[in-house]
This record gives structure tokens, sequence and C-alpha cells, in this order.
């Protein structure tokens, strides 16, 4: 078995064209037949591949009214976290994807990596409207992620629910 890589292109640097590239090698790299667990770790690790200013990146599952650690590639983190607490459980909350320049600025903001300074949280709604977890991404610098990282993680979000968790 020949193993999927994700190739970074070292000489493309716009935002834009890393998601873009990303785009088509997720399509190979994620498949419906292979086990959810399998797709959401990889879809990390193509994540942090792909971009040198993510720090931590990974998945919380809703299950019995909590989200849980789930795949993720950085330093350990908290195991779980209540709905409506940190950045994470105002996601899953208000179903919204929240960008945080400065995480010290977040009132609640959950510091489970102390080198953890910008964020992103997006919430993966499944088909039927229901909370499946969210997408967090950290970065151990301010003012990390911005609306073209919203647009395109949010893209992916939705293949992720439309065409991998089914
Ligand atoms: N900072 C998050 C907690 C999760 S970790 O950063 C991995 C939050 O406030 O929800």
């Amino acid at each position: 078995m020949i193993l999927k890589e994700i190739v970074t292109r070292n000489d493309i640097t716009s935002l834009e064209e890393k998601y873009k590239l990303l785009d088509k090698q997720l399509k190979e790299l994620l498949n419906p037949n292979d086990h959810e667990l399998s797709n959401l770790s990889n879809l990390t690790s193509a994540l942090k591949e792909t971009f040198k200013k993510i720090s931590w990146v990974g998945f919380y599952l809703y299950d019995k009214e909590k989200l849980y650690l789930g795949p993720f590639q950085g330093k350990v983190a908290c195991t779980t976290i209540e709905i409506g607490k940190g950045v994470c459980g105002t996601a899953a909350a208000k179903k919204e994807t929240i960008i945080v320049p400065d995480v010290d600025k977040f009132s609640g903001h959950i510091a489970c990596d102390s080198d953890s300074k910008s964020e992103i949280v997006l919430p993966i709604i499944n088909k039927n409207g229901k909370l499946f977890g969210v997408l967090d991404l950290d970065s151990s610098e301010y003012n990390s992620f911005n609306e073209t990282d919203k647009i395109y993680l949010e893209d992916i979000c939705k293949f992720l629910v439309d065409e991998i968790l089914i």
C-alpha cells in the first residue's frame, strides 16, 4: 500500500492557494468507507502539515451534553469541555464560527496550552441540524486566523459532513 501524503509546496504562499491545494488533497485522502476516527485523524494531520501557523489542531466531539477530546495534533489538551464554556463550548452553543485574535481578550478562554495566543473554532453540524462537534485550530502567534481561514475551513467542515461522515 502506498501511503498518501500531504505535499506542501513552498512556492505557494497565498493563503487561498494553500487551501485550494489542500481541498484537492483532502478529496484523495478522506474516504467515507474509512472509519470516522481515521478520517478525522488524517484531517488534523493534513491541516497541521499544510499550515505552519498551527500549534494545535483537533476535534472536540459532542456526546452526552459535553464536548470530548477527539483526534488532534499538538500538545496534550483538556479532555472535556462543557457546552457554553471556553471558545469551543461557545462555538458549539451558538453553532457559529468564532475567531479569537487574542485569547487573553476572550472571557472564559480555556488555556489548555499556555503557548496558544489566537484561535478559530468551527462548529460541525450534521445534516439533520444536530451538533457533531467542533474543529479547533490554535496558533502560538496573535491574529493568526482571518475571514479567509473561516470561509475555507467552513467549506472543509461542510465537505466532511456532506461527503465523508455518512
Ligand atoms: N482554548 C480552547 C480549549 C481547547 S484547547 O485550546 C486545545 C477553548 O477555550 O475552548
